[in-house]
């Protein structure tokens, strides 16, 4: 037993000093390989050698072992982060901060970019009041960010003046009121039929908060107070709360869209006459158009249009355009002035696509003087348009094409069968069938019934007889 445990204890240390012996060559060897390659790393060898080669291999390798090599290095300091190393990396949590202030400075400026540029609406009688407001609504409908203002006669005396924080509380309380509406129509959706009863409990509550009525009346208007004079000023209330537009009422001499050209808080506004849908959002030309003081469509006979006019408001232009005389009430149509004193500094734009009538529907103008195209395709005209004024007449297609009144969509008339366009035969394909064109008809039809429905919706009138 003795002599086994004694070979026992030998052997493990023969083991163990082998394995030290082994150890320390394994040691030496490393050692002297590296001073080795030291060696040559600081001799010159010529590129050919086998050990040059080696190390641009060894080299090389290195390289593309590290992340911001390799195919990285093309990017020429753009969106390249340098981090120094005695700067820490940022940690996740300050890359995140530094992205959300970043975003909210950017839409901030963005916010600032559409606040200088906007819609502007002019009314000079209680009636029409409707009609700039239904402008206001079909900018949201094509979601514009620009600004929107609402020029009106002083002398009108609306009394409408509520503070800012008035009139954000106003806002809040309506988008939550339509808010909870919204989710109603759901309910009912789901559920059917609810109970009427809880809504007629509801009502006169949501009646007593009502932010769409306008603030009670301080004096008596000056103004002679016909029937309209309410409607208007709920219409011009509802304008500002529901469509933040910016109320102006101008002195009475002013009431018109050459005032633009003072309002220097902004950089480009646009002027569209009403009664008239938008059919497609501008802001683009607001922000980017090229510059010039008036920007302004062709008219139907190569004139300029009185219903569309894009200013870039300058100090002293609308004292100019006074001093000759642009202003008075015998200066001539809007078009007429700017002709006449912007001849030559005014930016023309085609009336096409900016400006179409729907008159034109019965007898396009634009078909016959060969202007854009060959033929005329009402569908495709109105899916380009921005811009469709309902100006109320057609030229009759007699020989001598008089101007005949047409019924506006809000009147009761304008629901009569022979009003709308007539269908075009196309062609007579013999034994007593013929090829018929309804798109002119359609069109027409559907702007008119949007325009009818909208109507009420926003402004809630009924037809007039
Ligand atoms: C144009 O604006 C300036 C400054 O806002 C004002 O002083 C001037 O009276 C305005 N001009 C007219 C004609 O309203």
């Amino acid at each position: 037993m003795k002599g086994r445990i004694g070979l026992r204890i030998t052997s493990s240390i023969l083991f163990v000093f082998s394995f030290i012996l082994f150890l320390s060559g394994c040691i030496l060897q490393r050692r002297s390989m590296h001073t080795l390659e030291r060696y040559y790393d600081t001799m010159p060898l010529p590129e050919t050698h086998p050990l040059a080669l080696e190390k641009k291999r060894r080299k090389a390798q290195a390289k593309n072992a590290t992340p911001s090599g390799g195919s990285n290095s093309r990017n020429y300091g753009i969106n390249q982060q340098v981090i120094h190393p005695s700067q820490p990396k940022p940690t996740a949590l300050e890359s995140w901060e530094q992205a959300r202030r970043q975003f909210e400075m950017e839409s901030q400026r963005e916010k600032e970019r559409y606040r200088t540029v906007g819609y502007v609406q002019l009314v000079d009688d209680f009636t029409s009041v409707c009609s700039a407001v239904m402008m206001f609504n079909d900018l949201d409908r094509v979601s514009s960010k620009a600004s929107r203002v609402l020029i009106y006669p002083e002398s009108w005396d609306m009394q409408l003046d509520i503070s800012e924080s008035q009139q954000r509380e106003a806002q809040k309380i309506l988008a939550t009121q339509e808010k909870t509406l919204n989710t109603k129509r759901k309910q009912k959706n789901t559920k059917k039929k609810s109970k009427k009863k809880g809504e007629a409990d509801r009502k006169p509550e949501e009646h007593a908060a009502n932010p769409l009525d306008p603030p009670p009346l301080l004096r008596e208007p000056s103004a002679d107070i016909s029937s309209q004079y309410h409607t208007a000023r709920r219409l011009l209330h509802l304008a500002r709360i529901k469509h933040s537009v910016t109320l102006l009422p101008m002195p009475d001499g002013l009431v018109t869209p050459l005032v633009m050209l003072n309002m220097t808080d902004y950089k480009r506004l646009i002027y569209l006459q009403h009664p008239a849908a938008i059919l497609k959002n501008m802001d683009e030309i607001l922000l980017n158009a090229p510059t010039a003081v008036i920007t302004v469509p062709r008219d139907l006979s190569g004139g300029l249009s009185s219903n569309f006019l894009m200013v870039a408001p300058e100090t002293g232009e609308l004292e100019y355009i006074m001093k000759n005389g642009g202003v008075k009430k015998d200066a001539g149509g809007l078009g007429k002035v700017v002709e006449r004193i912007y001849s030559t500094t005014a930016m023309i734009l085609p009336r096409w696509p900016y400006e179409i009538f729907t008159s034109e529907f019965f007898d396009s103008t634009i078909e016959t003087s060969g202007s854009r195209e060959s033929v005329w395709l009402p569908s495709k005209v109105v899916n380009k348009a921005y811009y469709v004024l309902f100006d109320g007449g057609k030229i009759s297609p007699n020989i001598n094409k008089k101007w005949e009144t047409v019924p506006q969509p809000w009147k009761l008339k304008s629901l009569e069968e022979g009003v709308a366009p007539k269908c075009r035969l196309v062609q007579d394909l013999g034994n007593g069938e013929e090829k018929w064109d309804c798109t002119a008809r359609n069109v027409w039809r559907t702007l008119y019934d949007g325009y009818r429905q909208r109507r009420m919706e926003v402004c809630g009138l009924d037809l007039e007889a």
